[in-house]
């Protein structure tokens, strides 16, 4: 039998990989998660058995207002859905409406050192500066864990910020196999070849995040197309006017080039021939208006579910699923570890 990479063979039976991905619900999306993540999110579903959660215990690791999480939480799977997955293809779930991944965590915290928590990059830049630091952000990477080995996951699709807590994910399942015995699937991450570090359009050498204090520095996926074309015009440039991709001694260019070329779906060579002796001017205003273009259908199915409700029945039917998969691995691990279930859950 020929088996695509989306499936393995398991005896006579053949079983589609698993995808599991996970996105805060913390602010609005803004094109870097959308080519980083959810834009990719729908590639998966036709050959891969895939899980898409809207991560709200992730993101009370920082203060947030109570009722500004709970709607930003529904907007976001609104966005999944916007972004192409068919709720009748993959599961959209939120992932406090599952316990089994608090409680995976839990033992999975009691696997983690608290030196390799120490070394995790994005720990260290969320803490910098900060009077109080939660304990809940040290131990982010554990959950994040747990979101992913309670499902058996084969792939990880993430930007390049995530590798390292897909790697300790990685340690944590090998460690809790070694000692407890076979229990998780170690998963591997996706990042894709470009899009993986969509930069700020107001500082090329910060990557593009929901938490920069200048909302010039990102384009928002909601965002109408007069506000894409004001803050592309905006956007820094480096010294010269030739359009030509050199990430190092012209990052700003180089970040625009490659949001034209995976919006446009042209090769970064093909964009630099089609701008040849043009000039920045042209080049944004056409990149503007290919960004607002590719983004209108997003937006419009985005209003059309938000204004229909639709949405709470998807994610209570995704945590029923999710949950009949998860609470049986939950199972497995409290009998390895010697926990007890006196109650069936
Ligand atoms: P977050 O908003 O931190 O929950 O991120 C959601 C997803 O978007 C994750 O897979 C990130 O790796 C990805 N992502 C965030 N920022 C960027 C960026 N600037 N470029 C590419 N991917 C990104
Ligand atoms: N930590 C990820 C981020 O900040 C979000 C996330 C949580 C995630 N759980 C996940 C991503 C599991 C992939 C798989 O972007």
């Amino acid at each position: 039998m020929v088996l695509s990479s989306a499936q393995t063979e398991l005896g006579d039976k053949t079983i589609r990989k698993r995808v599991f991905s996970g996105v805060q619900p913390s602010g609005s999306l803004h094109i870097g998660n959308y080519l980083g993540a959810i834009g990719r999110f729908a590639l998966f579903q036709e050959g891969y058995d895939c899980f898409y959660s809207v991560v709200d215990l992730h993101a009370i690791t920082v203060p947030q207002d109570p009722v500004e999480l709970r709607k930003r939480t529904v907007a976001t799977a609104a966005l999944f859905v916007a972004a192409g997955l068919d709720p009748a293809k993959a599961c959209i779930f939120v992932q406090s409406d599952n316990p089994s991944h608090s409680e995976l965590a839990w033992v999975l915290q009691c696997v983690a050192t608290f030196g390799e928590l120490g070394r995790m990059t994005q720990f260290k830049d969320k803490a910098r500066g900060k009077k109080s630091v939660t304990a809940g952000l040290f131990t982010y990477p554990v959950l994040m864990a747990a979101d992913i080995l309670l499902y058996d996951t084969d792939v990880v699709p993430v930007g390049e910020d995530q590798k390292q807590h897909v790697e300790l994910t990685r340690d944590l399942a090998e460690r809790f196999n070694k000692r407890f015995g076979v229990t998780f699937k170690v998963p591997e991450p996706l990042i894709p070849t470009q899009g993986g570090r969509i930069m700020s359009l107001t500082n090329p050498s910060r990557k593009m995040s929901k938490s920069d204090e200048d909302p010039d520095s990102r384009i928002e996926v909601l965002d109408p197309p007069e506000e894409i074309a004001r803050k592309f015009k905006k956007a820094v440039t480096d010294s010269g006017r030739e359009v030509v991709y050199d990430p190092e001694k012209k990052p700003a260019i180089s970040n625009l080039m490659t949001i034209y070329s995976l919006f446009s779906g042209k090769s970064l060579e093909e964009v630099r021939d089609a701008y040849e002796g043009k000039g920045y001017g042209v080049f944004k205003s056409d990149l503007a208006e290919i960004v607002a273009e590719k983004l209108r259908p997003v937006r419009e199915k985005y209003s059309q579910l938000m204004s229909s409700g639709e949405i709470e029945d998807i994610l209570k039917k995704g945590a029923e699923r999710a949950y009949e998969i998860s609470s049986a691995k939950m199972r497995e691990v409290k009998e390895k570890v010697g926990l007890c279930s006196r109650l069936r859950l």
